[in-house]
């Protein structure tokens, strides 16, 4: 057996259990109640780098949530990998719908998970696969085998949109200096099929505010006369998209880059089974843009999808009134060569522009991140696709995924260093959603696979 192999296996329990630990701390940072919580997080994953290694690990201030930050330099002549990561999470809600607390984590066998999962909200996004590259360290260091330097850079307000992450990478700048940056964030195929995520979606986030009259009305003595919002706000929203489920946004698609058949071909060959989807989801059909796959409507196509709506009266028992305002939350995801800021004024001008006469729109920004692509054919991608065809036995498929990490293009422009989105989770983890999971043997493979990478990426800088 090999040494890193070995040492898993002696440490196993351990590793599982100071994941646990970490998943026991409600870190959302989308609500400021669990504030105390969220900073207790960022403490104990600064323990833990500590403790892994990364004596000079600290937190650094931010208008918001710290970052966790830390380095460990052998020597200057080596190459540099900054891991990128976060510790915040999403909220659990509907807390109702977990089979378990969604903080007092449990381990329990599915089928897909035969050897186990971990259940409790982050443990695949982000801590469970933020916590494998912090065990690989310490797996590296403990052997003397640290192949290049390393940087951790793990922040706690990823879920809401790392608003004040930009601020934080241009004060740091020369401290965040790095050959390539090693983000666990994302998803594999199956565990049968590893793959590696080479492109994800950017994304603009709008609010709107649709007002009619200046207070509720009886729904009866105004109903029919007097504009309701909600009804109007349905009809905008329904008119944004038409019999194609194209978006109709003048000038949406103008930058958006078509797909050469050849790139067609190639992404029609990843394993996908539309009966298994639909099945899995419990729905009788799949639905989306007139003339794309599903893989394709789902990474590489455009979508704009409202979030939440709300309005008028949801409680219990009926009311009739007439309300005065009706809210939305809308995002749209954006693939190359589409620019947050254009769509979001896109859509607001639109926005502005279909709101008929009897009501008041407004359009309040939220965050936004650009769209992102990588090669295949640059040192930090060949580490990666080596390490996982090593350590699964199978070359891994470059995959592009419709999720959005903004940090990533962030860093490209920032800093000018490029992204590997070497992540282990499955799109069955059910990240974001109740009952998260992430697999024993997913989490243990990540910390097997990292330090094959490290190896990989610093032979082939050293031969370049
Ligand atoms: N880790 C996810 C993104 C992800 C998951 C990418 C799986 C690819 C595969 C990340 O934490 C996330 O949820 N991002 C948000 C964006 C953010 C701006 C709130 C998203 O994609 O909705
Ligand atoms: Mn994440
Ligand atoms: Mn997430």
């Amino acid at each position: 057996m090999s040494a890193i192999k070995t040492y898993i296996d002696e440490h196993k329990d351990r590793f599982i259990d100071e994941l646990i630990e970490l998943l026991k701390i409600p870190s959302i940072s989308a609500d400021p109640s669990y504030e105390k919580d969220v900073h207790k997080t960022a403490e104990l994953v600064k323990s833990r780098l500590i403790e892994a290694g990364l004596e000079n690990a600290k937190l650094c201030e931010t208008d918001g949530y710290p970052i966790v930050f830390g380095s460990k330099i052998v020597d200057p002549a080596l190459p540099t990998i900054m891991v990128y990561g976060h510790y915040d999470v999403q909220p659990a809600d509907p807390i109702e719908l977990w089979d378990s607390p969604p903080f007092e984590p449990v381990i329990k066998a599915t089928e897909i998970h035969p050897e186990g999962a971990i259940f409790a909200r982050g443990a695949c996004d982000d801590k469970g696969q933020m916590y494998m590259t912090v065990k690989a360290f310490e797996y590296m260091l403990s052997q003397g085998e640290l192949p290049c330097n390393v940087k951790f850079m793990i922040e706690g307000e990823e879920e809401v949109g790392s608003a004040n992450l930009q601020t934080f990478v241009e004060e740091y700048k020369s401290e965040l200096d790095c050959d390539i940056i090693l983000i666990c964030d994302t998803g594999i195929i199956s565990n049968d099929t590893p793959s590696i995520t080479v492109g994800l979606r950017g994304m603009s986030y709008v609010e709107v505010e649709v007002t009619g009259p200046n207070r509720d009305l009886h729904s009866g003595l105004y109903g029919g006369a007097v504009a309701n919002p909600i009804n109007i706000l349905c009809n905008m929203i329904s008119s944004m998209t038409d019999e194609n489920n194209q978006i109709t946004i003048p000038g949406f698609y103008d930058r958006v880059v078509e797909l050469s058949k050849e790139e067609r071909d190639e992404f029609a060959k990843a394993p996908f089974s539309k009966s298994e989807y639909m099945s899995d989801l419990e729905i009788d059909d799949v639905h989306g843009e007139e003339g794309y796959t599903t893989l394709e409507r789902n990474s590489v196509r455009p979508t704009l999808d409202v979030n939440g709506i709300w309005g008028g009266y949801i409680g219990e028992g009926a009311k009739t009134v007439l309300p005065s305002k009706a809210y939305a939350k809308i995002s749209m995801r954006l693939v190359p060569n589409q620019v947050s800021t254009e769509i979001t004024k896109l859509f607001t001008d639109h926005f502005h522009q279909i709101a008929p006469p009897g009501v008041k729109v407004k359009v309040k920004p939220h965050h936004s991140g650009e769209p992102f692509v990588t090669p295949t054919d640059f040192p930090g991608y060949e580490a990666a696709s080596n390490a996982m065809e090593h350590t699964y036995g199978k070359k891994p498929i470059p995959m592009r995924s419709g999720g959005s990490i903004p940090i990533v293009a962030m860093f490209e422009k920032e800093l000018g260093v490029k992204s590997i989105l070497m992540g282990f989770g499955l799109d069955s983890d059910k990240i974001h959603s109740p009952n998260e999971h992430y697999g024993v043997f997913n989490y243990l493979k990540g910390i097997e696979t990292i330090p094959h990478f490290f190896k990989n990426y610093a032979e082939l800088k050293n031969n370049g």
